[in-house]
């Protein structure tokens, strides 16, 4: 099914989403009201994507569906209905609060770490449903990499913070070590600036350059997927080109999904742009033409900056 013409459709007959707020006062009513609840169910139907809007891509590296989050009670996720294609970049963006950082941990199951966080549904990572209870973290998270908004070196020397996973999870020989850490810094687009201080701490580095050597750690395991959230969002204008540069190059061998408030950073370096809001994902589809000619109001307002 063609996801803009279907959006298309919807356009002029969209309902404004509830608020989260709107939301829980509904779900008051609930047991009081049960025709209201049926209506405002038919808003949340209208205003989510379904698996069949979604734009073609075969066969996607991720695929979530009907992917529902919780933080104990609260609902964060609402059915997200999302198909990543292997080897592009991905953008996720929508405003603060509307559930970017909650969709993405759920990729490496790294919301596991707290308690009361739920995920439900399916996230199908080359066919396999990640959420399954027999997934291997410790490899799913080798697999797909993440990195956060503040970089995070550990309280280590350049060297060490990318030869400790590799010793970790590869059980690498010292003999080969060296050359392992100098090709993912290298990699990352580090290794000419830090060739002469790998034994100095990570944390002396730049804040450019100490999210690249995140970046390095990361990509020294040879992960498939590299999650990214708002990577750039700390650091000044010339590490973040630095940065985008690194993901231009990286992309093709790496999928990747980044979460981004920049629309310009959305634009300029993502193929396919997922505008999120209120836990919905609203609409789906290759960049240019969510720029250029967005099917929904909401994505036209919010990446003309009239609202978020
Ligand atoms: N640890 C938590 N406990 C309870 N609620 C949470 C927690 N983390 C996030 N939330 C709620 O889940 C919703 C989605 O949050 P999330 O952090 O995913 O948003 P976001 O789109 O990444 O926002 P931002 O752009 O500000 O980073 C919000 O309503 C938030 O308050
Ligand atoms: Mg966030």
């Amino acid at each position: 099914m063609n996801a803009m013409l279907s959006q298309e459709s919807r356009k002029e007959t969209l309902p404004q989403p509830a608020s989260s707020g709107d939301h829980a006062i509904t779900m008051k009513h609930q047991e009081q009201k049960p025709q209201e609840t049926r209506s405002q169910a038919a808003v949340m139907n209208e205003f989510h994507m379904s698996a069949n809007d979604l734009p073609s891509i075969v066969p996607p590296k991720i695929s979530a569906r009907a992917l529902s989050f919780f933080y104990g009670q609260q609902q964060a996720l609402f059915e997200n209905n999302l198909d990543i294609a292997a080897g592009k970049v991905t953008a996720i963006i929508g405003p603060s609060g509307c559930g970017k950082s909650t969709h993405l941990r759920v990729y490496n199951r790294v919301f596991e770490l707290y308690r009361d966080q739920k995920a439900s549904g399916e996230v199908l990572f080359d066919g396999q449903n990640l959420l399954s209870p027999s997934v291997d973290l410790i490899e799913l998270r080798r697999r797909i990499g993440m990195i956060f908004q503040k970089p995070t070196p550990f309280p280590l020397s350049v060297f060490e913070n990318v030869a400790y996973g590799l010793r970790l999870h590869f059980k690498m020989p010292k003999s080969e070590l060296k050359g392992r850490v100098e090709s993912a810094l290298k990699l990352a687009a580090l290794l000419d600036e830090v060739k002469d201080k790998l034994d100095k701490p990570g944390i002396a580095l730049s804040g450019g350059q100490q999210q690249r050597l995140c970046i390095a750690r990361t990509i020294a395991l040879e992960p498939e997927v590299l999650l990214m959230d708002e990577p750039t969002s700390a650091i000044d204008p010339v590490a973040t080109s630095k940065i985008e540069d690194l993901m231009e190059s990286l992309k093709g061998n790496y999928t990747i999904v980044i979460v981004t408030h920049s629309m310009q950073q959305a634009a300029r370096i993502s193929d396919f742009t997922a505008f999120f809001y209120k836990g919905y994902i609203v609409e789906y589809g290759p960049t240019k033409q969510i720029f250029t000619n967005p099917a929904n109001k909401q994505t036209e307002d919010y990446i003309t900056g009239r609202f978020g």
